[in-house]
């Protein structure tokens, strides 16, 4: 039986310079016969949420898909660190190469759409989050019954050991919104968490990505416009070793687990820390307090991967895929 998701998702391909790989992870999710795609929402994080939406919209489009596409806020869940985190729905000087759209007047917003989906689907929806958690929150302010309905959530979010990605202290899905992290973490929702620390040893290499611009199909050449920028902005991290496949990873783990080695943990969210605000504080009852308070688990967070099972994967479903059109 298919796996019924829901990806939120702050999609960047199509807006020059935002990290592009959230749409890799849905071009994955596309190709995968074990999925049932019944919703795309976008939320604020790479990109402000309109040009995410029509990121996504784009890509829906471009696939032939008909799914479902519902918008968040261009803010954060908590009002306080909106004033912080404002530039997150600035950034005006990017590149939009693809069209501006936006939702029409009376299409209902993310949070009513997940919870709605949810509840027509009642205990068998899994929500797939590869962005800041704010509609997650915003669904589970709103509508707290919702908690009676969703079957699980898998996200990219967080770093269990290891230091994080946007400070030393955060990985950005989580330090973008952390009161939104904060709360869903607290739901008593079953989650599985796919942190940096298995993220990491995850690459599409340089010479696959420029084997995908060489192909000539306008799409592979959109892709290839998209990921350049990304790759000057983010020269550190991707011009020699490749680029990390955070969120396919995440997408990936939905329906082939077996790649990933996980460990319950009980994970809580720094929202005061000066310096450490968004850090996923994950106790796997090792540490003195936990071995005496012996804490339940409220996650299941991977920490080893079998990288070539996960390389294997995305070489068909995505790389190969490209290279054929
Ligand atoms: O920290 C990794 C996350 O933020 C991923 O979801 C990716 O999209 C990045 O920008
Ligand atoms: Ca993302």
């Amino acid at each position: 039986m298919k796996k019924k998701i829901i990806i939120d998702t702050d999609p960047a391909m199509g807006t020059k310079g935002g990290d592009p790989e959230d749409c890799f992870a849905i071009m994955m999710a596309f190709n995968s016969p074990e999925l049932e795609i019944l919703g795309i929402t976008t939320v604020q994080g790479n990109v402000p949420v309109e040009r995410g939406y029509s990121n996504a919209a784009y890509l829906i489009e471009q696939f032939k898909k008909d799914i479902p596409l519902r918008s968040g806020p261009p803010n954060t869940f908590n009002k306080n660190r909106n004033e912080e985190r404002m530039w997150l729905s600035q950034r005006k000087e990017m590149e939009q190469i693809t069209p501006l759209v936006k939702p029409d007047k009376d299409e209902e917003d993310a949070a009513r759409f997940i919870y709605k989906t949810c509840k027509e689907n009642s205990g068998e929806v899994e929500l797939v989050t590869i962005g800041p958690l704010t509609n997650i929150a915003i669904t589970l302010k709103e509508f707290p019954d919702v908690t009676d309905h969703i079957n699980s959530i898998t996200m990219m979010a967080g770093s269990a050991k290891v230091p994080g990605n946007i400070t030393p202290a955060a990985e950005f899905n989580v330090w973008a919104d952390p009161e939104a992290a904060d709360m869903v973490f607290r739901s008593g929702i079953p989650i599985t968490m796919i942190p940096l620390d298995v993220c990491h040893k995850t690459r599409m290499s340089k010479e696959e990505m420029i084997s995908i611009g060489e192909n000539k199909h306008p799409f592979c050449h959109f892709v290839k416009e998209s990921v350049e920028p990304w790759i000057n902005v983010r020269s550190d991290l991707v011009s020699d070793e490749g680029l990390h496949l955070y969120d396919s990873l995440a997408m990936a783990s939905v329906f082939k687990p077996e790649m990933l080695t996980f460990e319950d943990a009980h994970v809580s969210v720094e929202t005061q820390g000066r310096y450490t605000s968004g850090e996923t504080v994950c106790e796997f009852n090792e540490s003195i307090f936990g071995k005496v308070l012996n804490l339940k688990p409220n996650t299941k967070v991977a920490l080893e991967l079998d990288v070539d099972k996960f390389n294997q994967l995305f070489n068909e479903r995505v790389i190969d895929y490209l290279k054929s059109l």
